[in-house]
């Protein structure tokens, strides 16, 4: 099966359709990171949202990290005071996770978080019912695929948990590339290296289908023609690359991901989700192709849509990208002894991430624990 709700809208200066997406509606609540603000792609939006008639009301100063706890404290606000009709979210992934976790709770107030969120794959929460308020997001960052997809990965306590319903998945995705020219470099590296370990995660999952395929094809493909450039401030890699990040998430929104994802997620205390994603990928391309007929056969399919020979290859050429673009070994973002003290819970965790039952292998606790070894002496 093949879904994909979100109308999505691309091209420069494309923020300009918020006018007429927000026209026949009356309050309008956007969600703004910090950094859209500064750079005026915030204001820019009221206005065309004012010119379409309806009022407007802006969120910005959301913690980098979205939390259940940020998303209760505005909820009052959003009940009594915005009552909007249409939610905005102008931002990177963290910003479009949290409008789309008010949403949730917004539409359906009855609804309590713990029953409705997935801890891990064997958790079984209830389905999130129907809702109402029209989402739009417009991502700023190129990477997380949030504007396309169903989930919202949320904090409570310190502890990361999944929503994922088609009804969170946004219904429009506006595709602006001048919002992603303002990502500091290390912010382009990081989310680009996230989009091609989508792409292949997402073509390597036991629930890949031709159409997935498609969509993660091409966003591998434009990440090794075009992130370099688009690393050194070339304005059409980048746009490139703010298309590909969506193409990677329609890919993984129908073939989820693997075990890289389940294995960064763990580590996410580390340091930044791309990043960790590309340091693990490897070593878990290495581990599904030695030990899966189905993944080596996968790895090699991979291997020729972008010229190389087999699945081999295709190891070398994604660490060679990992070295052209500088990203660190993992000894250099924590010490060991920090890292050797959290390595059974992050494995014990990696083992019963819902993304683990769609890697191509099944891993073992124990395999994952010489996965993130493997990672960190850098082998
Ligand atoms: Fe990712």
């Amino acid at each position: 099966m093949f879904w994909l709700k979100t109308r999505i809208i691309e091209g420069e200066g494309s923020l300009e359709a918020l006018s007429k997406e927000a026209s026949g509606y009356e309050r309008v609540l956007i969600l703004s990171s910090g950094s859209m603000k500064r750079h005026g792609f915030l204001s820019e939006a009221e206005d065309y949202i004012r010119e379409a008639g309806a009022e407007v009301f802006s969120i910005t100063g959301l913690p980098a990290e979205p939390s259940i706890e940020t998303v209760e404290e505005r909820l009052p606000k959003l009940r009594e005071e915005f009552q909007p009709d249409l939610l905005v979210a102008l931002g990177g992934g963290s910003v479009i996770d949290t409008a789309k976790a008010l949403k949730v709770f917004y539409d359906a107030p009855e609804l309590n978080f713990e029953e409705i969120a997935f801890i891990d794959r064997f958790s079984k929460p209830k389905p999130v019912p129907k809702l109402k308020t029209k989402l739009i997001a417009i991502p700023s960052t190129s990477g997380a695929g949030s504007e396309v997809s169903a989930a919202s990965v949320l904090k409570k306590n310190g502890v990361k948990y999944n929503i994922v319903s088609q009804e969170i998945a946004p219904d429009v995705a506006i595709l602006d590339p001048r919002l992603p020219m303002t990502m500091p470099r290390e912010v382009a590296r990081n989310s680009g290296l996230d989009v091609l370990v989508h792409g292949i995660e997402a073509y390597t999952t036991k629930v890949a289908n031709d159409f997935s395929d498609a969509m993660a094809i091409k966003a591998m493909k434009t990440v090794f023609a075009f992130l370099e450039r688009s690393l050194e401030g070339d304005e059409k890699a980048r746009e490139k690359m703010h298309y590909a990040a969506t193409m990677a998430g329609i890919a993984f929104l129908n073939a989820r991901l693997g075990l890289a994802h389940a294995m960064s997620h763990k580590a996410a205390w580390i340091g930044p989700h791309g990043l960790l994603n590309a340091i693990l990928l490897p070593y878990v391309i290495e581990f599904n192709a030695s030990k899966s007929e189905y993944a080596r056969k996968r790895y090699d399919e991979i291997a020729r849509e972008l010229n190389l020979k087999d699945w081999r290859e295709l190891l070398r050429e994604v660490k060679e990208l990992n070295l052209r673009a500088n990203v660190p070994k993992l000894s250099e973002l924590v010490d060991g002894e920090t890292f050797m003290a959290r390595l059974e819970d992050m494995a014990q965790k990696a083992y019963r991430d819902g993304l683990t039952a769609f890697n191509p292998v099944e891993p073992t606790v124990k395999e994952i624990k010489e996965l993130y070894l493997k990672a960190y002496r850098g082998e």
